[in-house]
């Protein structure tokens, strides 16, 4: 199990990782986080699990993990962004989980859109935001992040598509050290959220995705689209060049033209 003393050991974080929950065993991270969020727990609070018995995914997936191999846990932030804002987390994550990833790899980690992260093109770790507003102010958001660091072997159906870092490189990974650097690594891009500096994180995001000038296609509930890849906009929605025009899209799952 992941030790908690061990994770607080020379962290040296400002915010992130201050208040941590370590479980061996728990429903999602995400839903304690959110419980704890709504009585007031610090913004900066982590909730850490070896094992989800309900881990969610995006669009109302759900999240499977082997037990002990990977890295689940749950970031607390209570951000002063507007609401029309709120998206620009997605992206803060996406860079700070690539960074740290590379710290521990030295190998270089891609962003794709909406909030995943890419490894030798398949999908290592997954990120789920969950935002709490109070009449239109930010109450609270719940970043939850699913890493798949030592898992030896994917279902059937996710093995095309899915990897881990044991996969890819061969060998285990410490998850301590790499929690650890995790958290520093958002500690230290959380500044400049809270500074609004924006600008900086979509750039590194849009350098990190391999997707723009690209063939891709969305799908979405019943809908699919094809078209090429052009842009974020402000809010982080991509645009689409189709046949009849530009579209732009704020959920769904992408797949690039090779
Ligand atoms: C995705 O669908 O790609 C997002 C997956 C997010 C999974 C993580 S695991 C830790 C946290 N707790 C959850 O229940 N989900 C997120």
């Amino acid at each position: 199990m992941i030790s908690k003393q061990r994770v607080l050991k020379g962290l040296k974080t400002q915010v992130v990782g201050k208040k941590l929950f370590v479980f061996e065993s728990i429903d999602s991270t995400n839903a304690c986080a959110k419980t704890l969020a709504e009585t007031g727990t610090p913004e900066g609070t982590v909730v850490v699990a070896d094992f989800q018995t309900s881990g969610r995914g995006r669009l109302g997936r759900t999240w499977i993990s082997e037990p002990g191999a990977n890295l689940l846990f749950s970031l607390i932030l209570r951000p002063t962004l507007k609401k029309e804002s709120a998206g620009i987390l997605t992206f803060f994550s996406a860079v700070f989980i690539a960074r740290a990833l590379e710290r521990i790899t030295g190998h270089s980690f891609e962003c794709k859109w909406p909030n995943d992260i890419m490894l030798n093109g398949k999908k290592c770790c997954g990120i789920l935001l969950e935002n709490s507003f109070q009449h239109e102010k930010f109450d609270f958001a719940v970043i939850g992040i699913g890493i798949n660091l030592n898992q030896t072997s994917f279902a059937e159906d996710l093995n095309e598509r899915a990897t881990s870092l044991f996969k890819e490189f061969g060998h285990t990974f410490d998850r301590v050290s790499a929690l650890q650097e995790l958290l520093r690594e958002s500690d230290s891009l959380l500044s400049n959220v809270q500074r609004g500096e924006v600008t900086s994180i979509m750039d590194e995001w849009n350098s990190r995705c391999a997707m723009f000038g690209k063939p891709v296609t969305i799908v979405h509930g019943e809908d699919r689209t094809s078209g090429t890849a052009l842009r974020l906009d402000a809010e982080g929605g991509l645009v689409i060049s189709t046949a009849s025009g530009e579209s732009t899209f704020y959920a769904g799952d992408v797949t690039i033209a090779q």
